[in-house]
């Protein structure tokens, strides 16, 4: 068998867990990451190198003799990774910098599935901040306002009164909180219902089956508190079904993949819809280049087949040849994160009971590094435990055991990942 080494872009419990498959499959040789955490270090080789950094990178991939980059976050891929490496003639797979923006701007996306007839919330884009609050003063509420760019998950208000709509223009296009991409925001309808993620890899042509999970994006149980980057997710939600996988297939993922082709820049990668299942049918909130943090810790480990398989049919878009299957089994991960976060947290507290946690928990880190033999947190979201069950009930109770046999100082979780489901299934 030929052996490949593969390069791995990235540092977060994502990027663990990508690692952790990826090490599994008997044709991976070397792996290594650019630049992965403390945890990543029994399953890979970590590189000293910024995950935004195109000529480091190129530079790294050439040294470590890749035959295969991927790419785990988005800044990268958005800032052109993939045609900065085939420049260079080296191998990688994932989006363009062109396909890249249907994360990377708000404004593609919205327009690309306004042209194809893509369910999503009806929108009008602005550039001046005072036609933005004329149509906010002159429409009702509830509203949604968004800043055109990469905003890392903050850069939306769903405003329940004008007050909180027009703050909102002000912030993000008079003192442009989140810089740059405040210069064109959008104010879109407001959807109600379940949201979920759906996962479409794709070569560009083909489309592999679709998998879906729930995260949880705010700090508190019960949905309270502020935004974070994701506390916790689980995989498949108790509402998805092989009619809904349908319906998303053929509506929705189906119509964005060939719509991208068409356009010219065919989308070659992990596709992510975050859906909202409204009275009226899945529409898309937001699509993404690339797999979700944290639904990722609860997808790889249900992930059956080989994934350097997968990826290399990506690359050759041969993604028709291989089966991409995902076990029945249900997966939970419930992320640790340091105190203070979502706001001003420390950094360097010592981690204790990793070499203890049950052999059936899978540990990924998300920012972790070493200090003189001991790891220590390394970032505001530290860990995610995940756990397999038969059942989302099984893998729940699995997962906070595993929690409860990892302390640090000030550690805290949410208590609440897939109750609703568990509750909804007895
Ligand atoms: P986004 O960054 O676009 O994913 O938006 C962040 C969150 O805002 C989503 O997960 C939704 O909970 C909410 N949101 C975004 N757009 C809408 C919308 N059109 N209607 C209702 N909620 C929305
Ligand atoms: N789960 C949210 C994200 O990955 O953007």
């Amino acid at each position: 068998m030929c052996r490949v080494n593969v390069l791995l872009i990235g540092s977060g419990a994502r990027e663990h867990a990508i690692a952790w498959k990826l090490r599994q499959s008997p044709k991976v040789d070397r792996l290594y990451l650019a630049p992965g955490n403390a945890g990543t270090l029994p399953v890979a080789e970590n590189l000293d190198v910024s995950a935004t950094d195109l000529p480091q990178l190129a530079e790294a991939a050439r040294r470590v003799k890749a035959d295969l980059t991927i790419v785990g976050p988005e800044a990268p891929l958005a800032a052109g990774v993939v045609d900065y490496f085939r420049t260079e003639k080296l191998p990688i797979v994932g989006p363009t910098r062109a396909a890249a923006r249907i994360e990377s701007s708000k404004v593609f996306a919205k327009e690309l599935m306004q042209r194809h007839g893509i369910p999503t919330a009806g929108f009008r884009v602005f550039t001046s901040p005072s036609e933005a609050k004329r149509y906010v003063e002159s429409h009702s509420v509830p509203f949604v306002i968004k800043a055109d760019g990469l905003a890392a998950g903050k850069g939306v208000v769903v405003a329940q009164t004008k007050a909180e709509a027009l703050a909102g223009v002000t912030d993000m296009m008079e003192r442009r909180a989140f810089g740059a991409s405040g210069e064109r925001v959008t104010i879109e309808e407001c959807l109600t219902g379940p949201e979920v993620s759906v996962f479409a890899l794709t070569d560009g042509v083909h489309v592999a089956p679709l998998v879906a999970a729930c995260d949880y994006k705010r700090i508190f149980d019960g949905d309270k508190g502020p935004n974070t980057g994701g506390m916790g997710s689980y995989s498949p939600p108790e509402f998805w079904n092989s009619a809904l996988a349908d319906q998303v297939m053929r509506t929705i993922i189906q119509p964005t993949t060939r719509a991208m082709a068409q356009e010219g820049y065919p989308f070659q990668g992990t596709l992510y819809a975050g859906l909202m299942m409204t009275p009226t049918g899945p529409q898309v909130i937001e699509f993404n280049c690339r797999w979700g943090d944290p639904e990722t810790q609860a997808l790889m480990p249900r992930l059956k087949s080989d994934l350097l398989d997968i990826y290399l049919a990506i690359a050759n878009r041969t993604l028709d040849k291989v089966a991409v299957e995902w076990r029945p089994e249900a997966c939970v991960g419930v992320a640790i994160a340091s105190a203070g976060y979502p706001g001003d947290y420390q950094k360097g507290v010592p981690i204790y009971g990793l070499e203890n946690v049950d052999r059936d928990l899978m540990v990924f880190h998300a920012a972790t590094k070493m200090q003189n033999g001991q790891v220590v947190t390394d970032g505001g979201r530290v860990l995610t435990i995940s756990a397999l069950g038969k059942t989302l009930t099984e893998a729940r109770q699995v997962a906070y055991r595993g929690v409860a046999q990892i302390r640090f100082e000030g550690a805290q979780w949410r208590t609440d990942i897939a109750e609703r489901a568990v509750a909804s299934t007895l």
